[in-house]
């Protein structure tokens, strides 16, 4: 085929495609107009999940009439004039390409009515504008302000319209994408109607620091510590002495505007590590009131949490950061969700030192009330966003306007709690504050007859099977009374694997040594048991559901839109698997019912769902694909499993040992968790000759 040139169509849908991925895209396009606009209400409403409709009102400066047409034009704006602004963006928009991408994908709708100058048009104007074809604008009457519809996305490029997912996963996708935008303009009111009901109504304008607490939910106002850190130190200029000296990332080579710059600031609110989450959702990035994701930032908050929170846990972050436009590059993504800096190892290392300092210098046990007793002096400064919003942010949130607070006594010390279940390993921890640690965590835990063979470092497979543990940890694993997960071992069983009369012994109360045929077998106890207990479980649910007990009181956890779609996408799913949970509410969830066998092993319905939706949420746990049933429901017996087994640090009963080795040997895949990592290390017999110089 010769080359041609593209029909303009075909140019403008390729463009949206980048653009446009989902009706989410489109919210977010058409509320940044609105904010752009100096809008001080927002109104969005949606028909399935906007799939069918989106249509977004508000009360900003609007579009004149004779505009109306260049306004649904590719490439044209009234943000940005020359490419010199373009280095220093102080608008959400400025390529001039939403509304024209948006209406080459849909049935598009604008009614406008300017104020120019405080003066209000003496008429609306309306225009439609739908693939190549746009009307003529013609009278209408509305409000001062705009009102955007976009219907049937999609329709006439249908590749991408497969790819739309349910109304109410579209929904969550979209109202994920308005919080994030509300979360930093709290001067403006947000309202979200999903077919026909109110789902976010957010009064404008609030306090900043209310406006966080109303989206990422109230539950966390006392793990919330507040952040700032002031850097005015002139940005490095490329080849000077101070221009990236030991910077670990490459960057951007370009001029320098000779200017003085404005300091960067950085702040926001840090999460308690008892908040942390499976999922990175709970991370709300921005540049100068530009919702951003970041890598490099990102990896800077990891980085802040470091031995905080374990490796597979993210942290609960709200991030701001007020800088010079110079010094950051917003033209560098369709859809405008990454930027990059100037300086991308002195922003790292700002976000790392002003997240690190706040934990560091705060008492990171949870109590009662950080902030004090919900006076409403908390969160109540006034000191608003500047109203354009984008370029701004600079806000303080009002948190330490809030008076001192009481000590209050903790109620339940969840961080020294997670330290304690951590890998010794990880928690660095020297053996003689391991013994001193194991004696605390044997009292409290295992409260089983003293183990006097133990105390001599080492037991034999016989004497362990024969003895018995009231309470012991494996032992709480029951199904129902009268039935145990693990029949106790005869006496005088062996450890399946095990040859007779060989000895186990459980070293750091994380692994197991014993011997079998061919050597020296170590053995993670964690690994092993969530092995185990995943067999088990998938045994069982083959058969029929897995047992699961009524709750007296039903536990309630807050939940965003996103969440209620995976609750009822994974419904059928989790009655397999003992779950009973309804939505009360737009915004809460009650679980009815809960597994047995996690109860008695002491994991809370309420986190653990929660970590499921987080996965569910994350792509994780996801019933799309093909064989998605099978391994969504592997995936969430994996979860149980993992909760539900004994932990790095668990102390062991001689009779849990035995019985864990002796499980070993009956069940399949023993040699790796379901995660894949191996549970076992075996030493042969010729590695060891080989070793000591033996052969
Ligand atoms: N809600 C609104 N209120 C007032 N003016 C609007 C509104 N929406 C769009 N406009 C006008 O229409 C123009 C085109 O909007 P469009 O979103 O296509 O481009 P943009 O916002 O300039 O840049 P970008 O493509 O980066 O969003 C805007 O520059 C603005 O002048
Ligand atoms: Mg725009």
């Amino acid at each position: 085929m010769p080359i041609r040139k593209l029909p303009p169509l075909v140019v403008n849908q390729i463009a949206a495609g980048e653009v446009i991925e989902r009706p989410a895209s489109v919210v977010k396009e058409l509320v940044e107009n609105s904010l752009d606009a100096g809008a001080t209400r927002v109104e969005v409403q949606l028909e399935e999940g906007g799939c069918q409709l989106i249509r977004v009102s508000d009360d900003g400066r609007g579009i004149p009439a004779q505009e109306l047409t260049l306004a649904v034009a590719p490439h044209a704006t009234s943000k940005l004039s020359s490419a010199e602004e373009l280095s220093a963006v102080a608008t959400l928009g400025f390529r001039g390409e939403a509304l024209a991408s948006i209406a080459s994908v849909s049935r598009l709708r604008l009614t406008s009515r300017a104020v120019v100058e405080g003066r209000i048009a003496e008429a609306a104007a309306l225009l439609e504008a739908s693939g190549e074809e746009v009307s003529p604008a013609t009278p209408a009457a509305t409000a001062p302000g705009t009102v955007v519809e976009v219907r049937d996305l999609f329709f006439n490029t249908p590749a991408r319209r497969k790819f739309l997912r349910t109304g109410p996963t579209e929904f969550s996708y979209v109202a994920d994408t308005l919080n994030r935008i509300a979360l930093v303009h709290p001067q403006v009111a947000f309202t979200l109607i999903h077919n026909g009901r109110k789902n976010l109504d957010l009064p404008g304008p609030q306090a900043p620091g209310e406006r966080c607490l109303e989206i990422i939910g109230r539950d966390l106002r006392e793990g919330l510590l507040e952040f700032e850190l002031v850097d005015d130190h002139p940005p490095g200029l490329p080849g000077s002495a101070a221009g990236n000296q030991g910077g670990l990332l490459p960057e951007d080579e370009r001029e320098v505007p000779a200017l003085p710059e404005k300091p960067v600031r950085i702040w926001g609110l840090a999460g308690q590590p008892s908040l942390a989450r499976s999922s990175a959702k709970y991370q709300y990035v921005y540049v100068n009131g530009r919702p951003i994701r970041d890598r490099n930032l990102a990896h800077a908050v990891k980085e802040a949490y470091r031995g905080l929170t374990p490796p597979d846990r993210q942290p609960v972050v709200i991030l701001m950061i007020d800088m010079d436009p110079h010094q950051v590059d917003v033209n560098v993504h369709p859809t405008k969700a990454e930027v990059r800096f100037r300086e991308p190892s002195r922003m790292h290392g700002l976000v790392l030192t002003a997240i690190r300092r706040k934990l560091l210098a705060s008492d990171l046990t949870p109590t009662a009330a950080v902030f004090g007793g919900g006076a409403t002096g908390a969160f109540g400064g006034t000191g608003g966003l500047p109203t354009s919003g984008a370029a701004g942010g600079s806000a303080d949130l009002g948190f330490e306007r809030a008076p001192a607070p009481e000590p209050v006594a903790p109620q339940m010390n969840h961080f020294v709690e997670y330290f304690r279940r951590m890998d010794p390993i990880q928690r660095g921890l020297t053996f003689d504050q391991l013994r001193q640690e194991v004696g605390v965590a044997a009292g409290t835990q295992t409260p089983g007859p003293a183990l006097p063979a133990k105390e001599a470092g080492a037991e034999t497979a016989q004497g362990l099977a024969a003895e018995g543990a009231a309470h012991s940890t494996l032992r709480d694993a029951v199904w129902h009374p009268g039935q145990t997960m693990y029949p106790p071992a005869e006496p005088g069983a062996e450890a399946a694997g095990a040859i007779p009369g060989g000895a186990i012994l459980q070293v750091h109360d994380s692994y197991l040594v014993t011997q079998d045929e061919q050597g020296i077998v170590i053995i993670d106890q964690h690994a092993l048991h969530e092995r185990v207990m995943f067999e088990e479980l998938m045994h069982r649910v083959l058969g029929r559901n897995l047992e699961s007990q009524r709750l007296l009181v039903p536990e309630v956890l807050p939940a965003a839109p996103r969440d209620l779609a995976a609750l009822e996408e994974f419904k059928v799913l989790l009655t397999r698997v003992g779950i009973e949970a309804e939505p009360i509410g737009p915004r809460q969830i009650a679980i009815h019912a809960f597994p047995t066998f996690l109860f008695d092993r002491k994991v809370a319905p309420a986190e653990f769902l929660r970590d499921l939706l987080d996965k569910a949420d994350d792509g994780q746990i996801s019933l799309a694909g093909p064989q998605a049933e099978e391994s969504a429901l592997h995936q969430v017996l994996d979860m149980m499993a993992c909760k539900a087994a004994v932990k790095a640090g668990d102390h062991l009963s001689n009779q849990e040992l035995a019985a864990l080795l002796q499980r070993r040997g009956e069940i399949e895949r023993a040699s790796n968790c379901p995660h894949g990592r191996p549970t076992t290390i075996r030493l042969t017999l010729r590695d060891l000759e080989k070793h000591f110089k033996r052969t």
